[in-house]
């Protein structure tokens, strides 16, 4: 059994998370440091902070658990936290299973028993509920002549307190979320514009974002990086936006001209994109530049070779290669696998970066996989 925490460390507590709140801006690292905040507070045994989805009338919050941490979903109108989250109220309960907002089944999925609970709507500074703080099962020892304990008035001002002053941090986090939403979008119908002129539906840039993105984690690159080139990735193409239609829907072979026009997507999508200061259309244009680079220095535009071809167009190289085999195009039908497995181990240190096009081979059902999850209808004209 725990004790409550004396007024002085309260203070202490809130001190040494403030700036830790203040200073996060990934609205799911946010989650998890104010409910380890409000845990510690209130001395519970477990508090999570649910977010509200208005478009989908549900809840949501984030959980460590092992290095990546998942999400958890439940309905806006169920529960303690759907009541307080509808009403504005807050809640404090000494027993759930005493009261008719209780949703047992979450108990009886995790085998765990709740019975006290604290719940606490948080508002916007428009005062819009956003979430609610929920705290379960307080710690301390039950009062004399209660069989358990529960949460206090003082915890319900604590945590409440925490909820007015997280507010705002909490609701620049959720915006900046949203924000990152929408350049991703962005990103992709960017990348799709070079691709609907040809008769494919726009699915192949988000499959070679999806590729790139299993092959730079199995390559090790360090998180930051990968999320770059997984944003960066869709605009491989954006080039062939000047590439004559006559040439991309021709559904034959390209003559040597033609092939030589094609070539210049590289080019154009490198100057175009690298006017841009930011970070993602920075490796933006290295990707478009670089990913139809060999590893054997016989690709172009510039024939580079080895690691001197920058690691995000070699990894782009194998995903947009594999992506370009394993479905039709307007000039050929899509590849058996067992033949694009073959040309990956021949252009292994060939075309392709051996260790890369390794990850590929030792994968491939991964890689299958999202192919066949987003996969093309096959548009005719
Ligand atoms: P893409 O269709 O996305 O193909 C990307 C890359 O996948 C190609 O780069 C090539 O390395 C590989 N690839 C695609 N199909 C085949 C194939 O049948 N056999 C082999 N061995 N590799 C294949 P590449 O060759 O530099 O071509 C760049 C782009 O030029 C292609 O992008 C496509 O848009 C166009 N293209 C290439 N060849 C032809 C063609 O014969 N006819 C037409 N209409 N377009 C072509
Ligand atoms: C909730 O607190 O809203 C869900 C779990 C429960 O009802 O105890
Ligand atoms: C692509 O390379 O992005 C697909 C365009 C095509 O092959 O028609
Ligand atoms: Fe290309
Ligand atoms: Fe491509």
């Amino acid at each position: 059994m725990k004790k409550d925490i004396e007024t002085e460390e309260v203070l202490n507590l809130l001190f040494s998370f403030m700036p830790k709140i203040a200073g996060e801006n990934r609205l799911e690292n946010l989650l998890e440091t104010m409910a380890d905040l409000g845990k510690q507070l209130v001395v519970a045994d477990r508090c999570s902070l649910w977010l509200l989805d208005k478009e989908n009338n549900e809840l949501w919050t984030r959980v460590a658990q092992g290095l990546e941490g998942i999400t958890l979903r439940m309905s806006a109108d169920k529960g303690f936290v759907g009541y307080a989250v509808q009403t504005g109220e807050s809640i404090s309960i000494k027993d759930a299973y005493n009261d008719k907002r209780h949703n047992p089944t979450s108990d009886t999925e995790n085998n765990y028993r709740t019975r006290s609970v604290l719940v606490i709507p948080i508002k916007d500074t428009a005062g819009e509920i956003i979430g609610a703080y929920q705290a379960i099962n307080k710690l301390t020892p039950p009062l004399k002549g209660e069989k358990h304990s529960y949460f206090s008035e003082r915890d319900r001002e604590f945590l409440g307190l925490t909820a007015v002053y997280s507010g705002k941090t909490l609701e620049s986090a959720i915006l900046m979320n949203e924000i990152e939403r929408t350049q991703r979008e962005a990103l992709f119908m960017m990348g799709e514009i070079s691709e609907s002129r040809s008769r494919e539906t726009g699915n192949h840039v988000k499959r070679v974002a999806q590729y790139c993105r299993l092959l730079g984690k199995y390559y090790g690159m360090p998180k930051s990086e990968l999320e770059l080139m997984v944003l960066a990735s869709p605009m491989h193409d954006v080039g062939k936006v000047a590439t004559p239609d006559s040439i991309l829907k021709k559904p034959g072979r390209l003559t040597d001209e033609e092939f030589d026009e094609m070539k210049r997507h590289t080019i154009i999508g490198y100057e175009v994109m690298k006017r841009s200061p930011t970070r993602v259309f920075q490796e933006a244009a290295i990707i478009a530049y670089t990913h139809h680079e060999k590893w054997n220095g016989f690709g172009y535009p510039n024939g580079l070779s080895g690691v001197d071809i920058p690691i995000n167009g070699r990894i782009c190289a194998v995903a947009d290669v594999f992506d370009a085999l394993s479905n039709d195009r307007c000039y050929k039908k899509a590849w058996p696998l067992e033949k694009v497995i073959a040309l990956f181990e021949e252009e292994k240190g060939e075309h392709f970066d051996p260790d890369i096009a390794q990850i590929l081979l030792d994968n491939i059902d991964r890689f299958e996989e999202i192919n066949f999850k987003y996969h093309d209808e096959f548009i005719e004209e």
